[in-house]
């Protein structure tokens, strides 16, 4: 090691987790190179992220023309060509009638804002969330998230007006999809009868696919019923796709499984393959009702992001990206449920697309899974493949691949993978 890290390696914030110590010195499609000489098969793609692979061409380009032309245009001053540009390739991509566009730079940002908005449209104070849900680390974000204490343990007081009601999470809740359907819906409509009354609710924010709780899409019934219950009572559909958006379940929003359209739905991670950038999407009907000047932010739709967002939509519309995800998903699961009959300590595989959780349990117990988990990205890490843990336990082993990734390189992370279980689990 040179000096540069070891004299500020450890000037790092402790406050970050981090699961893997080594130190990029470049990144290409779905490889990662280290400082020292290695190549990493990348299938975390920095949290679903870089899908169209590490430094696209066409997204690198688009990067490199705007940075000569400006790099700031604050957008309660200036319009740019970018934000129009994106705005344009967005049109072609996000169904109508969703044709409003709010841009921000992450991921809690989006959905801050998404929630400010439903509260201010409909005159109502209060959401319900589900179970299991990451919505981000920012103050109301943070209390919108039940994945995990540690999010929110040591921050109280949180944001009220937040009520938690279960998710359909069937293999958790030992049922099949169409009971833990049931089983959901009737405990939202207890929450509804019983601390929040439809006349106070705002909205009813839930991720299309739950991600860092799990990797786990809920049944279609389900979200029908959602979407029955918001328009029953004027209640706003908020969609968080921050994670499944932009093409990761094999359709360009993870919605357009369920045949159901969101009121308002958060964009970040891969609508722009890396730069900061995310949005708060919805019908200018709504949009309209705010006050202009109520949600804003110096760099919202920033000109370098908003280049890389409408080249990411464009590189992916050219390239099939979608349809690569939606191929190469049955790939990865069927090779996944053949290591799953091989190993009982994978309890469940799931998924939509290449958006894939195999979650382990030991004894019967999701929590007993967490340490074999761990052992399992280790191993993986030292025979070249990156993966990453996801679930309240961390039981859960996410599989996102970006979209483009090859048929070779979804075999070569199975072989990697069965080495690793054989090496853990012998
Ligand atoms: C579904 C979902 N919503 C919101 C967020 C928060 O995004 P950010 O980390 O960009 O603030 C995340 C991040 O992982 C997420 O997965």
């Amino acid at each position: 090691m040179n000096t540069l890290y070891t004299d500020n390696f450890s000037h790092i914030t402790p406050a970050w987790s981090r699961i893997f110590n080594f130190v990029a010195e470049r990144a290409e499609g779905s490889y990662i190179y280290t400082d020292d000489g290695k190549k990493l098969l990348d299938f975390t793609s920095g949290i679903g992220v870089t899908n169209t692979g590490h430094c696209h061409p066409k997204v690198v380009e688009a990067i490199r023309e705007q940075a000569g032309l400006f790099l700031h245009a604050q957008i309660n001053i200036v319009v740019h060509k970018p934000m129009l540009q994106l705005i344009e390739e967005l049109r072609k991509v996000v169904p109508a009638p969703i044709d409003s566009f709010y841009f921000a730079n992450s991921g809690a940002e989006a959905v801050e804002n998404a929630i400010k908005i439903a509260k201010a449209v409909t005159g109502r104070q209060n959401v319900i969330v589900f179970n299991g849900s990451f919505h981000g680390r920012t103050h109301a974000a943070m209390a919108l998230t039940t994945s995990k204490t540690i999010y929110r343990s040591g921050f109280a007081p949180l944001p009220s007006g937040i009520y938690v009601s279960p998710f359909p999470y069937a293999f958790n809740l030992g049922m099949t999809e169409e009971q833990a359907s049931d089983y959901a819906l009737n405990q939202l409509e207890y929450l509804l009868a019983s601390q929040t009354s439809p006349k106070e609710t705002a909205a009813i924010l839930i991720e299309t696919v739950l991600g860092e709780g799990g990797y786990v899409a809920p049944p279609k019934s389900f979200m029908k019923g959602l979407r029955e219950i918001c328009d029953k009572h004027g209640i706003m559909l908020i969609l968080d796709e921050v994670q499944s958006g932009f093409g990761r379940t094999g359709k360009w929003f993870a919605f357009e499984h369920y045949d159901i359209l969101p009121d308002i739905m958060t964009v970040a991670k891969g609508i722009a393959s890396g730069m900061p950038l995310s949005g708060v999407f919805s019908r200018t009907d709504i949009m309209k009702k705010l006050e202009t000047g109520s949600v804003g932010g110096t760099y919202g739709g920033n000109a370098i992001a908003c280049a890389a967002g409408a080249a990411t939509i464009r590189a992916m519309r050219e390239e099939k990206m979608i349809e690569n995800a939606a191929d190469k998903g049955i790939q990865l699961m069927t090779g996944l449920r053949k290591l799953q009959e091989e190993y009982p300590q994978i309890g469940d595989v799931r998924g939509k697309g290449l958006m894939v959780g195999t979650e382990f349990i030991v004894d019967g117990k999701q929590a007993k899974a967490k340490q074999l988990v761990k052992d399992v990205i280790h191993s993986a890490e030292e025979k070249g493949l990156l993966l990453l843990s996801c679930g309240t336990y961390d039981n859960t082993l996410r599989w996102i691949p970006p979209l483009n990734v090859t048929t070779e390189q979804i075999n070569d992370g199975l072989k990697i993978f069965s080495d690793s279980l054989k090496e853990v689990i012998k």
